[in-house]
């Protein structure tokens, strides 16, 4: 029907589109370069929907269920996943069964995991079931591929006290062990700075502290330091303004971009931080989540979300409808690189968790994706079997 009543040039964009979109769901997309040595083009993406995305949840959520999320990211292309935090169960009851979810994730060798710690302790429990105390002869399970943790701190003392009940430098203070003893342990350590432009308790952040907070992350042994707008009040300009800050004492390389959602400026906000030179960004599948010790704070922007924002224009293909009478003028791709992530994949899982927890995936590029996909479904149908 709806067919019938275009011209037939418009026939063959649509009939073009829908072709491209169909190869799009298909869940074997190419695999793309994902060396970000030799690509500037390259970005990381850091899954935190099994951490950031659950640790708000009010209702248990059973180990099995986060260890097939686990497992699904990886499965969709997904190479760096945050799995869940050591922190005390009595301040975050959500992330208790962590080493469980650990011992239940299936080995994909391509993928990463990392977990918070937010002090000797969370380490402690962490290096306890990482410690290869199985007999090389048995065959239990081997322990699971943990190959970094994340500290985190805060860029303001009301959310340092609220988040781990002590000062920022307080704080500093006793991370500084942590990160060593991790990297004596042969982990990685990643670290976090909370409340980049806002604080839920003492309003406006000066991106002075941001910087000496990231600064002294640095100096810890943290590779890569992840600014957190943990309230989501960032704008592309607060963002720069505030990276201006930061990247004048710590290389922009080190730098990733955690951008909660609460106001819908995360997509945007990372463009700016791309701009800016950073090539690392936090996620989380189907926008799940927002900080316990944020009120009122929104999930991380959407992994699906980032992954269209990023690459999305190729879903359609080339343009089709010729103009003029000259050659094709050149398609404005896309030129970042994210890996294999599969975002019809991503799409369905965010579905899925969000299912689960009993809501609506907030991705808006997954839902596009899952419409459009129905409607194409819906035509096929209606077309009938091609004789
Ligand atoms: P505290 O109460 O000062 O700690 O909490 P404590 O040393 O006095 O210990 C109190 C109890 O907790 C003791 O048990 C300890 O054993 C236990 P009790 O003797 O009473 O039975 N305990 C632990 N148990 C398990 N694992 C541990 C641990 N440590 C102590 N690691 C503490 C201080 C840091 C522990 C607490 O405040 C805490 O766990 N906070 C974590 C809060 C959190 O996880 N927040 C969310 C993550 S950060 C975030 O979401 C922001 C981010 O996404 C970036 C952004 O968006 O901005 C990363
Ligand atoms: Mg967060």
């Amino acid at each position: 029907m709806l067919y019938s009543s275009v011209t037939s040039s418009c026939t063959r964009i649509l009939r073009s589109t829908l072709k491209t979109s169909l190869k799009s769901f298909s869940t074997s997309q190419p695999t793309l370069s994902t060396t970000s040595s030799t690509n500037p083009n390259f970005v990381k993406i850091v899954e935190v929907g099994p951490r950031d995305g659950l640790q708000n949840e009010p209702k248990p959520i059973p180990p099995p269920i986060k260890a097939e999320l686990i497992n699904r990211l990886a499965i969709s292309g997904l190479r760096n996943i945050e799995a869940g935090s050591f922190v005390s169960p009595k301040w975050v009851p959500q992330m208790a069964g962590t080493a469980e979810v650990l011992a239940l994730i299936d080995s994909f060798p391509k993928t990463g995991y990392s977990v918070l710690v937010p002090n000797q302790k969370g380490l402690d429990d962490l290096l306890e079931i990482l410690s290869p105390s199985i007999s090389p002869n048995s065959h239990a399970k081997p322990p699971p591929s943990v190959t970094e943790v994340a500290i985190f701190t805060s860029a303001t003392d009301a959310f340092s006290f609220a988040n781990t009940n002590v000062s920022v430098s307080g704080s500093l203070e006793r991370l500084a062990p942590v990160a060593r003893r991790a990297l004596d342990a042969g982990l990685k350590v990643r670290g976090y700075v909370s409340v980049v432009v806002t604080c839920p308790f003492s309003g406006r952040v000066d991106p002075r502290r941001v910087r000496d907070v990231s600064r002294e992350l640095v100096q810890m042994g943290c590779y890569e330091v992840s600014l957190g707008d943990t309230t989501g009040a960032g704008t592309p300009a607060s963002i720069r303004g505030m990276l201006e800050e930061v990247a004048k004492e710590v290389d922009v390389g080190t730098l990733a971009g955690h951008f909660h959602d609460t106001n819908g400026t995360a997509t945007a906000n990372i463009m700016t931080a791309l701009d800016f030179g950073l090539r690392t960004f936090d996620a989380s599948v189907g926008g799940l989540g927002g900080c316990p010790y944020s009120p009122g704070a929104t999930g991380n922007v959407a992994t699906e979300d980032v992954v269209y924002a990023l690459t999305g224009d190729r879903l359609f293909g080339d343009i089709g409808e010729p103009y003029g009478n000259g050659e094709p003028s050149e398609t404005a791709q896309s030129r970042w690189d994210v890996g294999p992530i599969d975002l019809a994949r991503l799409a369905e899982i965010g579905e899925w968790i969000s299912g689960v927890l009993g809501r609506e995936t907030t991705s808006r590029a997954g839902k596009a994706l899952l419409a459009r996909r129905k409607r194409e479904e819906e035509r096929k149908r209606k077309e009938g079997p091609k004789l």
